[in-house]
């Protein structure tokens, strides 16, 4: 992976893994390195993706199918790639993205019971071959990562009030993902201290740019 071409990098992983956390962290670093960075999460990161976020996680479990809400989240991540990420990668910015086209796969394939080519089939229909360059598969046992939603007292969006069974089957489904596509994804012990997986992100940007932060 060339040093000076742009990168578009993932953060995915179970609720209460610190994605957000992290990606502020890094986002800091690489600014401070004098790159450009435009973060953005999904579902949502523009004012119309942030309207579907509302629909798809509102609610009661049970309100669309997991069909729906893939149609749903795809209709948000077209608009994102065309208007935010795509322009943010052509000018030269690295984009970091909470949550991506992995989550799709996850939680309305592996966990939702939508086939995976009916997934692939609309991916490759919206946005052709586009990908991250890195994910970063932040890993957790989904007890501890639900403990740390709970602690955070906010109203529990409808994916945060899944059986257990969801969120076991989503995490072996991002260990799946991740043991498939090594070169574009790394798995990251996100039950370790903020510092402690902030320094594991920073050695995998170094090992796959060579960009020291
Ligand atoms: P988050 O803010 O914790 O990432 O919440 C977003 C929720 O939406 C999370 O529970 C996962 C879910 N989601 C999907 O089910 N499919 C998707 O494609 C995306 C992007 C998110």
């Amino acid at each position: 992976m060339s040093q000076d071409k742009a990168k578009f990098i993932s953060f995915e992983g179970g609720e209460g893994a610190g994605k957000t956390t992290q990606i502020k962290f890094l986002g800091e670093a690489l600014r401070h390195a004098g790159y450009e960075v435009v973060i953005a999460r999904e579902p949502g990161g523009t004012p119309d993706a942030e309207l579907v976020r509302e629909i798809v996680l509102d609610g009661e479990p049970g309100r669309w199918t997991a069909k729906e809400e893939m149609l749903l989240m795809y209709t948000a991540r077209s608009q994102l790639v065309r208007t935010v990420i795509g322009p943010a990668l052509e000018r030269g910015a690295w984009v970091l993205c909470d949550r991506f086209a992995d989550s799709t796969m996850v939680y309305q394939g592996y966990a939702g019971g939508v086939s995976l080519e009916t997934i692939q089939a609309l991916h490759k229909l919206v946005l052709g071959d586009f990908n991250p360059d890195i994910t970063f598969i932040m890993d957790i046992a989904p007890d501890s990562g639900m403990a740390r939603v709970h602690s955070r007292a906010e109203v529990l969006n409808q994916f945060e009030r899944r059986e257990a069974k969801f969120y076991e089957d989503a995490r072996h489904a991002y260990l799946s993902i991740a043991k498939a596509e090594p070169e574009r994804c790394a798995i990251i012990n996100a039950a370790q201290d903020a510092t402690s997986v902030a320094v594991d992100i920073v050695q995998v940007i170094k090992d796959r740019t060579g960009i020291a932060l």
